[in-house]
């Protein structure tokens, strides 16, 4: 396993970062039996990054991995690194601090930790703040990063970061303000714009949203990237089938308006299957999320452990070759 830095933290983690989402679902819906084997196996194979949220099964994701991290007796301020987040819903408006501390203090008791290693705002960003619409406005973000400090000061969260997910000006602003340790960044091989240059959004070259080289502008700033969506929800494994335990169908983020239209677009990757570069679609897409050298950890929602070992088999394999990133960026 390849460990990375997690931007300017000091902390490394795991190119391979392991999902708690609702997506792949194993640690929503999964029985704790298959949830403590999952976990177990992942730090095994040197998986060090968790990334859960108080949203995934409405808590429940962070009970089942505080539960499991305390009987594999992984301890606090050891080689796990523990990632969780903060909703703030519309009545948070005017209220910033009040309710990210107490939502902090809900992921702490659930997870039954002192301290978390890393705190996200996990809203969409926007040009102006909108709390009925989920559209939080960067001084929103600065106050959120303001309560994540006192909290540190109290030994509850050691480093803080954001959502990539929203307006692309007020998410490169927010990268630039220097008080925020980490960002989510979508990207994947349907939307790889937050790694590299594609034509305007919603343009015939890039239909898709345009997340202007978040990831770029992230590593010149020290900002630690942890890619989100690298399977497209899914989509980039290449096939409509779903895990009994993954999401039904997950709505597309920043690519095509519905699922089966990524799995059809999914299929333009397949030469690099097909000509042996690798074993299968979704080796491809991981592959090619850890070949951009400013993401830290690449996470994968996974629904169970064969997906696990298969995902920690594709980074073991490493970066994809620099002619055959050169060819998949030509796709269209
Ligand atoms: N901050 C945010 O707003 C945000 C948003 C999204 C995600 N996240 C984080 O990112 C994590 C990943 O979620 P995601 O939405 O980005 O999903 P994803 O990792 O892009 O896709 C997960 C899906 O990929 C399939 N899969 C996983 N491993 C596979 C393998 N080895 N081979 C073939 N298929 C495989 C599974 O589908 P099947 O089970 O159907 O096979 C699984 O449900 C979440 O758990 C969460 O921690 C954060």
């Amino acid at each position: 396993m390849e460990y990375r830095s997690l931007g300017s933290t000091g902390l490394k983690v795991s190119v391979l970062g392991f999902g708690c989402g609702a997506i792949g679902g194993l640690l929503v819906r999964g029985s704790y039996p298959d949830v403590r084997a999952t976990v177990a196996r992942a730090i095994e194979l040197g998986v060090t990054y968790f990334d859960t949220a108080s949203l995934y099964g409405n808590g429940q994701s962070e009970a089942n991995l505080g539960a499991v991290l305390r009987e594999l007796g992984e301890a606090e301020g050891g080689r796990v690194i523990v990632g969780t987040k903060v909703r703030l819903g519309a009545d948070a408006a005017g209220r910033i601090s009040a309710a990210v501390t107490a939502s902090v203090e809900g992921s702490l008791r659930r997870l039954g930790r002192e301290s978390v290693d890393l705190i996200q705002f996990h809203n969409r960003m926007g040009a102006v703040s909108r709390p009925a619409q989920d559209t939080w406005s960067v001084a929103d973000l600065l106050e959120v990063a303001a309560t994540f400090q006192r909290l540190r000061e109290q030994g509850k969260v050691r480093f803080w970061g954001f959502t990539g997910l929203g307006d692309s000006g007020a998410i490169l602003a927010a990268l630039q303000t220097g008080q925020l340790h980490s960002i989510q960044s979508c990207y994947n091989l349907l939307n790889p714009s937050a790694g590299r240059a594609v034509g305007p959004a919603g343009g015939s070259d890039f239909p898709y949203e345009n997340y202007s080289q978040a990831i770029d502008v992230a590593g010149a700033n020290g900002v630690a990237v942890i890619a989100i969506r690298v399977l497209a929800g899914g989509a980039l494994a290449g096939t409509l089938d779903r895990h009994p335990v993954a999401a039904p169908t997950p709505n597309p983020i920043g690519s095509a308006t519905d699922y089966a239209s990524d799995v059809a677009h999914a299929q333009r990757f397949r030469f690099v299957v097909d000509e042996g570069h690798a074993d299968s679609l979704a080796e491809v897409a991981i592959r090619f999320v850890i070949s951009h050298p400013a993401v830290s950890t690449a996470l994968v929602g996974t629904s169970n452990q064969p997906q696990l070992e298969a995902a920690v088999a594709a980074v073991e394999r490493g970066p994809l070759p620099a002619p055959l990133l050169a060819r998949i960026a030509a796709v269209r």
